[in-house]
């Protein structure tokens, strides 16, 4: 057996196949050939059967016969398409069967194979039609694992800057729940939800750069400590400058102190020039802060946070993105209490 041919063979005992044929000799034949190379085989004899087989336990692919009593297999195979886009289905078919064939690839049948049956054909049939999905697998499994290196990295840099200030403690941990679940309230899509959690762990990365003493400094801090402090945001957008993220994490970090009317910082943006990402980390930055214990004062609290926010809505605050925080911090209020 060749290289190509082992890897078929492998790959084909991972699959649970439906077949679905009524003539009871060539369904006997075939599904011994198949029983034996495929890790589960289910048998059907008409097109009604093969569709509550297939609604029961939604299989890998499944194979037909076309001319059957009861439901055909193109009627089968519709329903199944309805329901399932994805799942191959390769019909069985004699030449007579032209017209069916036509109507097959309508309804986006993937394979045909021709009677009498040529067992390794078939095999190589199943194969070429789960393949692609097969190779996506592969491409999704290999992304995760980025994705998750990724986020092993963005963990360490923000235990890195919290060991050492440890007023801030948590803090970003804090915002990266609460940006993520004001996220997830707004209906956004998980791979956003994903790099907004991201951004929000590391928002205050830049603080790396800002002396320890002026970072647990009791009390008020003077202007020009104030304008040091400032630099956090521009610092930390430096820092994560060279990385190719899959989100907007520089922008995310740079832009977190930015207010819809022009008042924050750096650069002074205004309304749409933040990003729905950048409005979402800012507002849970805020609600953080507020009611957590800062070096230069107590704790806020939570109801002084909720105040501000309703105040800013719409003009400091982006007031869909406030009108979701509030909901969530009704329905979590623990959600800020966690270390
Ligand atoms: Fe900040
Ligand atoms: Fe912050």
């Amino acid at each position: 057996m060749d290289e190509a041919r082992r890897g078929h063979a492998d790959f084909l005992r991972t699959l649970s196949v439906l077949y679905v044929e009524d003539d009871a000799e060539v369904r006997g034949q075939l599904a011994r050939f198949l029983e034996r190379r495929v890790k589960r085989l289910v048998v059907a004899d008409n097109g009604r059967l093969g569709l509550d087989a297939f609604r029961a336990d939604h299989h890998d692919i499944v194979i037909t016969d076309i001319k059957m009593p009861e439901m055909d297999g193109l009627q089968m195979a519709a329903h199944i398409k309805a329901a399932s886009r994805d799942v191959p289905i390769i019909v069985i078919t004699a030449y007579s069967d032209r017209d069916y064939l036509i109507r097959a690839i309508e309804l986006g049948v993937n394979r045909y194979v021709t009677k009498p049956i040529d067992p390794d054909a078939l095999v190589e049939a199943i194969y070429r039609a789960v393949e692609v999905r097969f190779q996506q697998e592969e491409i999704d499994r290999a992304n995760r694992r980025v994705r998750d290196t990724l986020e092993q990295t963005v963990m360490a840099m923000a235990r890195a800057i919290e060991l050492r200030d440890p007023y801030t403690d948590g803090h970003q941990k804090r915002v990266a729940l609460l940006a993520a679940a004001i996220a997830e309230d707004m209906g956004l899509a998980l791979e956003s939800i994903d790099g907004i959690r991201l951004g929000a762990l590391i928002h205050d990365v830049g603080k790396i750069q800002v002396p320890t003493e002026i970072l647990s400094k009791p009390g008020r801090l003077r202007d020009e400590e104030r304008s040091i402090v400032r630099l956090h945001a521009k610092a930390g957008e430096e820092l994560l400058g060279d990385i190719d993220f899959p989100w907007p994490i520089g922008q995310m970090v740079l832009h977190h102190h930015e207010r819809l009317d022009g008042s924050g910082y750096p650069d002074g943006l205004k309304g749409n020039e933040l990003t729905l990402e950048t409005k979402i980390i800012a507002v849970a930055d805020v609600v953080e802060a507020m009611s957590s214990h800062r070096p230069y004062r107590a704790a806020l609290g939570l109801e002084a946070a909720i105040a501000e926010l309703r105040q800013g809505s719409g003009h400091l605050y982006d007031s869909r993105v406030v009108d979701s925080c509030l909901r969530v911090l009704e329905r979590q209020p623990e959600l800020l209490k966690q270390p």
